[in-house]
């Protein structure tokens, strides 16, 4: 028989630390731009550390600051408050170029660099991911001479940063460039030589005559400069997680993108390329599931979407025109015009399930005002049958038509608002069949762009 002995040196159980706030998810729940940015610059002083999971510089998160707007794409939006750790997971693919230019705009903007992580398991945005992106994507819009299904342009309406073919070539493992290789000089030439040598061979016949052939050495010496201006913010940012949840302290996460555009949860294929939903945050940063303690998903007051793809509440008259124009409803990375429409409880339902939401950010809700009447929609027709559930793609939700209930309007100027109480009867009672409908209740309910333009519940 064998004695356990336990030394008498032994070091203590492993407790359990618990953060006073506990880690929180604040993640999208339609189209994406439904003000994520708003609501963790808001957030972030109680943790010690926004973290970005998925997604790369097809995002754009503003941050209004004294009347100031910011956009930002790649760098957490937790960036404005000093002593609160950034951190880039290695869920999100990056532009270098793009990164250096918000850490510089930051660094000019506070007087000093920013306190970013960057994962060096992330993957690398390359010039020929753009180009593989815009190449697709004239594919797609351009039916095959002989196609007879009449179906016309089939593209995606990508933000054509590459974000598509960088996930692809990171499953295809072989031709990708992490974050970690832009610090390995020596090898990194041979390495991007390769790859070079690879997608010219691959992609001049896709792009035709006017393909301009990537310079392998050029592009080395390009990315290995970058890296070294990156080095300083490189790490194992798993480790440095670990550390931060160890220590008690609790993590935000913020989703890019959102939740209809995930890759395996959207809907597909007019979607983007990585796990958007809270589903992503272990995977995309190196935390266990238990990590994702709260989740606060938001959403706009009305519906909108960029780029192609089904959108069954989709408004293209005047009213769809006003919501555009009152919410400045146009793209942070593009420019492009933003699709608007009625709120979709189906949809809606779906991502509060799907991501576990456990509060609602209702914001814009400023913008309805004025309008003599509301339309939510409650379930689709399919085929003649009534839906409550969301469909699994894009060719069944492109059959959906919606099922309105009609709520009254209401008027007023929302946005010196700052409790529930402030609101006009009408703005009250929309939140309120809002929290009913999804069983989840109202958190932050956003008036105006500036951070002192919100109602946040239970403060
Ligand atoms: P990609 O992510 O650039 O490949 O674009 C795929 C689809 O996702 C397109 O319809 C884009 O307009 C959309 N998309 C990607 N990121 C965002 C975002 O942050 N907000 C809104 N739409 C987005």
């Amino acid at each position: 028989m064998t004695t356990l002995s336990i030394p008498s040196a032994s070091p203590a159980r492993p407790s359990n630390p618990r953060a006073a706030e506990p880690s929180t998810a604040v993640v999208g729940l339609q189209w994406g731009d439904e003000g994520k940015g708003k609501v963790i610059d808001l957030l972030a002083p109680r943790y010690g550390a926004v973290v970005r999971y998925n997604g790369g510089a097809n995002a754009g998160h503003s941050v209004v600051i004294e009347g100031k707007r910011h956009a930002l794409h790649l760098m957490p939006s937790g960036v404005f408050h000093p002593g609160v750790q950034s951190v880039i997971g290695n869920g999100v693919v990056i532009d270098p170029e793009v990164l250096l230019r918000e850490i510089d705009q930051i660094t000019t903007l506070t007087g000093t660099a920013p306190a970013l992580a960057v994962s060096d398991r992330a993957h690398v945005v390359m010039p020929w991911h753009k180009v593989e992106d815009a190449i697709r994507e004239t594919l797609l819009a351009t039916p095959a001479s002989g196609d007879g299904s009449g179906e016309g342009d089939r593209s995606i309406g990508t933000t054509k940063r590459g974000i598509g073919p960088a996930y692809a070539d990171k499953a295809h493992r072989a031709p990708a460039v992490r974050v970690g290789d832009l610090l390995r000089p020596a090898s990194l030439r041979t390495k991007i030589e390769r790859v070079a040598d690879l997608k010219n061979r691959s992609l001049a016949p896709l792009a035709g005559p006017g393909f301009a052939p990537f310079d392998g050495a050029a592009i080395a010496a390009q990315y290995a400069h970058l890296g070294e201006r990156l080095r300083p913010f490189v790490t194992d940012t798993l480790h440095l997680l670990h550390g931060i949840v160890g220590a008690g302290r609790a993590v935000l996460f913020e989703g890019a993108n959102a939740t209809l555009l995930d890759v395996d949860h959207g809907t597909f294929p007019f979607v983007t390329s990585s796990s958007c939903s809270t589903l992503g945050i272990p995977v995309g940063t190196g935390l266990p599931c238990r990590h994702v303690q709260r989740v606060v998903g938001v959403m706009k007051a009305y519906s909108t979407r960029v780029g192609g793809g089904p959108f069954p509440t989709e408004l293209k008259d005047a009213t769809g025109d006003r919501i555009r124009e009152r919410g400045r409803e146009y793209g942070t990375t593009t420019g492009r015009p933003r699709r608007c429409g009625w709120l979709d409880l189906v949809a809606l339902r779906y991502t509060t399930m799907l991501n576990g939401a456990t509060g609602l950010a209702i914001m814009l809700l400023d913008v309805l005002a004025g309008l003599p009447e509301i339309k939510v929609c409650t379930a689709y027709e399919i085929g003649g049958e009534r839906v409550d559930r969301f469909p699994p793609d894009a060719e069944p939700l492109a059959l959906a038509r919606p099922v309105f209930e009609t709520l009254a309007g209401f008027d007023g100027d929302l946005t010196v608002a700052r409790t529930l109480a402030d609101l006009p009867a009408g703005a009250r009672r929309y939140v309120e069949f809002i929290e009913r409908a999804l069983g989840v209740p109202a958190e932050v309910v956003s008036v105006g762009p500036d951070r002192a333009q919100t109602i946040v519940q239970g403060e």
